[in-house]
């Protein structure tokens, strides 16, 4: 009789075991489904919270130049819409995009690799020099929200 009831308890305790590794299971499936769902409406596009920089002229010149040919596809202070990725994101800090990238994408476009919005035309109404004023808005901007070169 004594046996029997250690027995039960036994077996409650692991059913109970059982149940704390499942609710954590769960719970961390949810957690990472709100992060991601956070960053990332059902088209799979992203937008960012930009805040705002203290530009340089150059780069005053840069955001006149990106509103009139960048801002419909990568949004307002390049924070992203639903037709291009936000620029002032970690994936394009200066280690991973050089400068280079900028003037190439420009230039020549870019195929779809990092997102999900298909590719970018190439903007040739846009020359290197103003491009290079691009750039200084968007490294102004991006360094203001903490992102800076890293080595890949
Ligand atoms: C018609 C929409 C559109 C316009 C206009 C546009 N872009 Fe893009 N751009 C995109 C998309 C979409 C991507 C993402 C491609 C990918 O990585 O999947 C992109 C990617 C980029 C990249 C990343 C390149 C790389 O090597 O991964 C840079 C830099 C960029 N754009 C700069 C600009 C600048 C500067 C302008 C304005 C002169 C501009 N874009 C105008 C849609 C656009």
């Amino acid at each position: 009789m004594k046996k029997r009831n250690r027995l039960r308890a036994m077996k409650k305790r692991q059913r109970m075991m059982v149940l704390a590794v499942v609710a954590w299971i769960v719970f961390g499936a949810l957690a990472a489904l709100a992060i991601v769902a956070r960053e990332t409406d059902e088209s799979g596009s992203v937008t960012v919270q930009v805040t705002p920089a203290a530009l340089s002229r150059e780069a005053e010149a840069g955001e006149a130049l990106f509103e009139a040919n960048c801002r419909a596809c990568h949004g307002p202070s390049a924070a992203g819409t639903a037709l291009g990725p936000p620029l002032i994101h970690d994936i394009y800090n200066p280690g991973h995009h050089s400068d280079e990238a900028f003037y190439l994408a420009v230039a020549t476009g870019v195929r779809q690799h990092h997102w999900p919005y298909g590719d970018m035309p190439a903007q040739s109404q846009v020359s290197r020099a103003e491009v290079g004023q691009i750039i200084r808005y968007i490294r102004e901007l991006q360094e203001a929200n903490g992102i800076v070169a890293k080595s890949y």
